[in-house]
């Protein structure tokens, strides 16, 4: 069974736009539910360029699946997990001049201050996630500290499908590579009893083969769907990803 966590931050990245109150996330969530997510992720940022501290608490009340909150692994942010506690925590790598969270958590160079995080984290009776590349060694290192889950970035693969040009010029071999490096360490976590969830780039043209790997059981997808939604309402662009992720089983 796949499941679906729909990533609600760029609702709020429109509603920061004008620093207004709408679009509200936590309406967003609901939509998103009703249309068959399986929960709702969302990246508190150390500069809160999207999602606020208060939208979370929105979530918190309103949200029937599960609440994943993507976040740095910092004193600060560990403090505010602990605090509004979420089902589930994903520690990402963040920097300040970053568009976008740019690949997985350095897990061997920062063991101590993730084993720190998973450590209170896991007191405060939180899951927590890692959000890593599909590399051997980093998931080798994250299963050493006992998250519950792994997810897999799959920027790399999505950033070589999306590249625009026509199907001659398309990199075939290049993105059947990525998506093995993917299928790889989704088995080697399973292996190690991690659970598997992936996430980033990812889009209506490029989910479904990475759908098509067993071992992974979550997707957390937030950009393409956003996008989507604002063209063709939230409910049928959240149902037709549902629709692409299931055909690619
Ligand atoms: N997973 C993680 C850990 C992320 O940081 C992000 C981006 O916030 C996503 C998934 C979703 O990526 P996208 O918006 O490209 O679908």
């Amino acid at each position: 069974m796949i499941r679906l966590n729909v990533n609600i931050d760029h609702i709020a990245t429109i509603r920061q736009a004008r620093r207004t109150n709408e679009p509200n996330p936590a309406a967003a969530a609901v939509i998103c539910e009703l249309a068959g997510a399986d929960g709702i992720t969302t990246h508190l940022r150390s500069d809160r360029r999207h999602i606020q501290d208060y939208d979370l608490i929105a979530l918190k009340q309103v949200i029937v699946t599960h609440l994943n909150v993507e976040m740095a692994a910092t004193p600060e942010m560990v403090e505010i997990a602990c605090r509004l506690k979420p089902d589930v925590v994903t520690l990402v790598p963040e920097s300040p001049q970053e568009i976008t969270t740019e690949g997985g958590l350095d897990v061997i160079g920062r063991r101590g201050e993730i084993r720190e995080s998973i450590r209170k984290l896991r007191e405060a009776g939180i899951f927590v996630s890692l959000f890593i590349d599909p590399d051997h060694r980093q998931i080798e290192a994250s299963a050493a500290l006992e998250p519950f889950q792994i997810e897999i970035c799959s920027a790399n693969y999505a950033k070589l499908n999306e590249q625009p040009g026509d199907l001659t010029v398309r990199r075939t071999e290049e993105i059947g590579q990525e998506l093995e490096r993917i299928r790889s360490a989704a088995n080697l976590a399973t292996s190690l009893n991690l659970k598997v969830a992936v996430g980033h780039g990812l889009t209506y043209r490029n989910a479904g083969p990475v759908a098509g790997i067993k071992a992974i059981e979550e997707f957390n997808i937030g950009h393409n769907i956003i996008a989507r939604a604002s063209l063709v309402g939230l409910e049928r662009a959240v149902r037709e990803m549902k629709e692409c992720l299931m055909g690619g089983r």
